[in-house]
């Protein structure tokens, strides 16, 4: 493994497809390494834009866009951040020996939409999810709730994330309000909506499962300490880490992270998202790249979930271990508008072991992730106060 110098000819180059929160932190942990970083998105000054060496504006679904900025910027890596991608181009560009796509496109394809996914977890993999079905109108989502899925269940487009179109319904009279938002507000909207039963969880994790060379060059695959978080809407509004849980919870997480990671390959870092009943374990989704509930391994771990990625993706070694308890809140916009100013942060980070992180993303929403608190503690209940406590202390004002 050699890297280069960057800016020079023989520069170690990375392409980052997204460059929100958690691409910005990638970009900071490669460029740490000494690696020189490409930040794509499809608006200006992204977050991840303003952190690395060159920063670009480019729709990525679009073949030619994508092409030409591949062939213009010669990455070695391409590091997608979000699944709105052309996973097509990729592919091409990947089987022409230009650059590989992390972790693989395999990856990217199937995580890209709910159905590619669910269907190799449930039905090649056999490993236990919420019973589900697809439908492509609302008459046959109906019917898919009659046969077998029923009341509550969770209605979402099949391209979407954060809880973008999402809904838990408990009645027929909802159908109609489910199916119309979910085919309205899919990234890329096609029509097809996923149906799920619903899990009676007692928690849900997210465990970060890491494929990484050893110091032998073989891959192996480590997992970080579980994720416990609390969504709301289909969003993560906190997450804590260590999750307690039983030995054999523990072990069924494992034995169905791996199994997932082993199918999808390549290097690099997975947020796997579990269901936990007693000792019982359901997969429910995986992302293959940094999760938005692991930003508490900023605080938690001795290496970031980003830190992490970075390293695995080079072929570098990983160190997955935990330095304490640690918590994060999610700070949101609570305004639209582009010109968000920050105040508070002196009380915030007076809370004692606590940090921030403000995204700096150019324009707020009243629902919009701009930042998150994240603090350590003797226990998870205390980072979890303090956390909560200093995002609660930031006050977003629009000026
Ligand atoms: N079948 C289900 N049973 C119970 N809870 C669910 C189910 N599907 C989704 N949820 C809840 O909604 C959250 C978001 O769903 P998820 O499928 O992860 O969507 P997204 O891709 O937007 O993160 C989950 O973390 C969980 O809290
Ligand atoms: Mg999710």
């Amino acid at each position: 493994m050699q890297i280069g110098t960057p800016l020079r000819p023989n520069a170690t180059r990375v392409m980052l497809l997204g460059s929100g929160e958690l691409g910005k932190e990638v970009i900071i942990a490669l460029q740490r390494l000494g690696v020189e970083v490409i930040a794509v998105d499809r608006y200006e000054n992204a977050p991840g834009h303003q952190v690395a060496h060159r920063a670009h504006v480019i729709d990525m679904t679009n073949d030619l866009a994508l092409r030409a900025l591949i062939a213009q910027e010669k990455p070695h890596l391409i590091v997608p951040e979000i699944e709105a991608l052309n996973t097509v181009t990729l592919a091409d560009v990947e089987a022409a020996g230009v650059a590989t796509v992390i972790p693989t496109v395999k990856a990217v394809q199937l995580t890209m939409n709910r159905e590619g996914i669910r269907r190799l977890a449930a039905e090649e993999l056999k490993l236990p999810t919420s019973p589900y079905a697809f439908a492509k109108s609302e008459a046959a989502l109906q019917a898919a709730i009659d046969a077998g899925i029923g009341y509550p269940c969770f209605i979402k487009p099949t391209m979407s994330s954060s809880g973008k179109g999402q809904s838990r319904i408990t009645k027929a009279s909802e159908v109609k309000t489910a199916w119309d938002y979910a085919a309205t507000a899919g990234r890329v909207n096609q029509g097809v909506v996923i149906v799920e039963g619903q899990i009676d969880f007692d928690y849900e994790i997210t465990l970060l499962t890491v494929r990484a060379k050893n110091a032998q060059s073989e891959i192996t695959t480590y997992f970080c300490e579980p994720i416990g978080h609390v969504q709301k809407n289909g969003d993560y509004i906190e997450s804590w880490q260590p999750q307690m849980m039983t030995a054999k919870a523990l072990e069924e997480s494992k034995r169905i992270a791996k199994a997932v990671t082993d199918s999808l390959g390549g290097l690099g870092l997975f947020g796997v998202e579990l269901f936990i009943k007693n000792d019982q374990v359901w997969f429910s989704e995986v992302s293959p790249r940094p999760h938005d509930t692991g930003m508490v391994t900023m605080a938690s771990q001795r290496f970031s979930e980003f830190d992490l990625h970075a390293r695995a993706i080079l072929g570098l070694p990983v160190d997955v271990s935990l330095r304490e308890a640690g918590a994060s809140a999610v700070i949101y916009g609570q305004y639209d508008t582009s010109n968000l100013v920050f105040e508070g942060i002196e009380a915030a980070l007076a809370v004692p072991n606590s940090d921030i992180r403000l995204f700096g993303k150019p324009e707020s929403f009243v629902k919009r992730r701009m930042g998150v608190a994240l603090a350590t503690g003797a226990n998870t209940d205390q980072a979890r106060a303090r956390a909560k406590l200093s995002a609660s202390l930031v006050k977003p004002i629009a000026v």
